[in-house]
C-alpha cells in the first residue's frame, strides 16, 4: 500500500494486573491535584471505587466521586456529570467503570475545557481545544475506550445512539488493571467481551486507507490496524469463553483486556462500519447493551460482506481457532461466520432482534438512521444501500 497514513492512540498505556497502585503516583507526578473520579454504584459495591480513592488520597489527590453514572449513560445524565464537575473545578477527570463510565468521564473532561453543552460537540472534530487530562481505567474487557477518540451517550428522545470523535478525546492515560474485572457480570463479561471482536472484525475488514474519502473520523484499514486487529481476534478466540464462564480466572481477564486494547487502537484508527451503525438506533430504542445489540448483529453483517473479503474472512476463521486447512476459499471463508456465531451462542449473547425484543414494524426505521450515519457507512467493505440494511434487518429478525 502506497498511501500515507498515521496512528493515534493514549498518550500512554499501562496495563497490568496491580497497576491500580499506581494511579495516585501518576496523578501526582503530573501535577494534577483534584481529581473528579467518575464511576458508578456496582463498582462502589465491588469495593473498586474505595480502592481508587484510597490510592488517591494516599497521593494527597483530592478527590470528588460522581457515582450516578448508568449503563449507555444519556445526555441528560452528562448534563448532571458536567454540572457535578464544573463545581468541583478538577485538574484531571478519572473513568473507572466500563464504557459507560469512561465515555461519561471524557464528555465531562471536554465540556469542562470548552465549555458550552454536550450537544454542541456531537460529530467529527467539534472539539475547538484539549479536555482536561482524562486517565481511564476500564473494568469490563471490551469497549477500548480506554483509547478511542469517541464518546457515546444515549438521546432518549430520538431515540438513538449520539457520538462524538476528536483527538483530544484521546486520554493522557490508559491505566489497565485486569484484576478490576474480576467482579464484572457473567453477562457483562460476554456483551462487552464480543463487542472488543465486533471491533476488531469491523477494522480488519473495513476499507483500505487508500479508498477513504477525507473528512471521515476513521482512516481505513493500515498495516498497523491490520495486526492489531489480528492479536485481538486471537485472543477473543482464547479467553472470552474462558472470562464469561470463570469469573476470577486472572490469564482470561488479562487476555480479554489486552484483546479489548488491541481492538480499542485498531477500531479507533481504522474505523468500525455497518454493525456499529445498526446498532445505533437499535440499541436507542431497545435499550439493549452495544455489546449485546452488536453481537447479535455481527454475523448478518458479516455474510453481507463476505464476498468482498473472501480472504480475510478465512484468515478470521483460523485466528478464531477453526480448522480450515484444505477447504476452499468459500469455504474457509463461510467458517468465520460459524465460529462467531457458535462463540455467540456458547456465552449467551442473543441470535435475533426479536429476542432483544424488537418487532418487524421497527426494521425501517432502524435502517433508514443507520443509514444516515456516512462515517460509519463509508468504513464499510461493501458499499451499502438503504435496501441493503434493510435486507440485513429482516435477516436478523
Ligand atoms: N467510546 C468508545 O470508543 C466506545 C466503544 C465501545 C462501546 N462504547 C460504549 O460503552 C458502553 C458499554 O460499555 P461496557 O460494555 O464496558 O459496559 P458498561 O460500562 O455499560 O457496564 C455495564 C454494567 O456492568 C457494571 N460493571 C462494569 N464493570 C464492573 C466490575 N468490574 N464489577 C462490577 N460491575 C461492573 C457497570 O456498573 C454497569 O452496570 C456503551 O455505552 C457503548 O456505547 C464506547
Ligand atoms: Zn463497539
Amino acid at each position: 500500500m502506497n498511501t500515507p497514513w498515521s496512528f493515534a492512540s493514549a498518550g500512554e498505556i499501562i496495563f497490568g494486573t496491580g497497576t491500580l497502585a499506581r494511579l495516585g503516583p501518576l496523578c501526582s507526578d503530573r501535577c494534577w491535584h483534584r481529581a473528579l473520579l467518575v464511576s458508578d454504584a456496582n463498582l462502589a459495591a465491588a469495593g473498586v471505587l474505595d480502592r481508587a480513592c484510597e490510592v488517591l488520597k494516599s497521593s494527597s489527590i483530592e478527590v470528588c466521586t460522581f457515582t450516578e453514572t448508568e449503563r449507555e449513560p444519556t445526555v441528560e445524565l452528562a448534563a448532571a456529570a458536567i454540572a457535578a464537575g464544573t463545581s468541583f473545578a478538577p485538574d484531571v477527570v478519572i473513568g473507572l467503570g466500563g464504557g459507560s463510565n469512561i465515555d461519561l468521564a471524557k464528555v465531562v473532561a471536554a465540556v469542562l475545557a470548552c465549555g458550552g453543552e454536550v450537544g454542541d460537540y456531537f460529530g467529527f472534530d467539534r472539539l475547538p481545544r484539549p479536555t482536561l487530562p482524562l486517565v481511564c481505567m476500564p473494568t469490563t474487557g471490551g469497549t477500548g475506550s480506554e483509547v478511542s477518540h469517541s464518546a457515546v451517550l444515549t438521546d432518549v428522545a430520538a431515540e438513538m445512539k449520539v457520538s462524538m470523535q476528536s483527538r483530544f478525546l484521546r486520554p493522557s492515560v490508559a491505566l489497565i488493571d485486569p484484576a478490576l474485572a474480576v467482579s464484572c457480570p457473567r453477562q457483562v463479561t460476554a456483551e462487552s467481551g464480543i463487542d472488543a471482536l465486533v471491533h476488531a472484525i469491523e477494522a480488519f475488514t473495513a476499507i483500505d486507507a487508500a479508498e477513504m474519502p477525507p473528512g471521515n473520523a476513521y482512516s481505513g484499514r493500515t498495516p498497523l490496524t491490520d495486526a492489531l486487529a489480528e492479536q485481538a481476534i486471537s485472543l477473543v478466540g482464547k479467553y472470552l469463553v474462558r472470562a464469561v464462564e470463570v469469573a476470577d480466572d486472572l490469564e482470561a481477564r488479562e487476555g480479554m483486556a489486552t484483546a479489548a486494547l488491541l481492538a480499542g487502537m485498531a477500531f479507533s484508527n481504522a474505523g468500525v462500519a455497518v454493525v456499529h451503525a445498526l446498532e445505533y438506533p437499535l440499541g436507542g430504542a431497545l435499550h439493549c447493551s452495544h455489546g449485546g445489540g452488536n453481537g447479535m448483529l455481527l454475523p448478518f453483517v458479516m455474510r453481507f460482506n463476505l464476498q468482498v473479503r473472501q480472504e480475510t474472512f478465512a484468515r478470521i476463521a483460523m485466528l478464531l481457532g477453526e480448522q480450515t486447512t484444505d477447504f476452499a476459499p468459500e469455504d474457509a471463508a463461510e467458517r468465520a461466520i460459524v465460529a462467531v456465531e457458535n462463540l455467540r451462542g456458547r456465552i449467551g449473547i442473543p441470535g435475533s432482534i426479536r429476542q432483544l425484543g424488537g418487532r418487524k414494524n421497527q426494521l425501517a426505521a432502524f435502517a433508514e438512521k443507520a443509514f444516515a450515519v456516512k462515517r460509519l457507512m463509508q468504513v464499510n467493505p461493501r458499499p451499502v444501500t438503504l435496501a441493503d440494511l434493510k435486507a440485513i434487518l429482516r435477516s436478523a429478525f
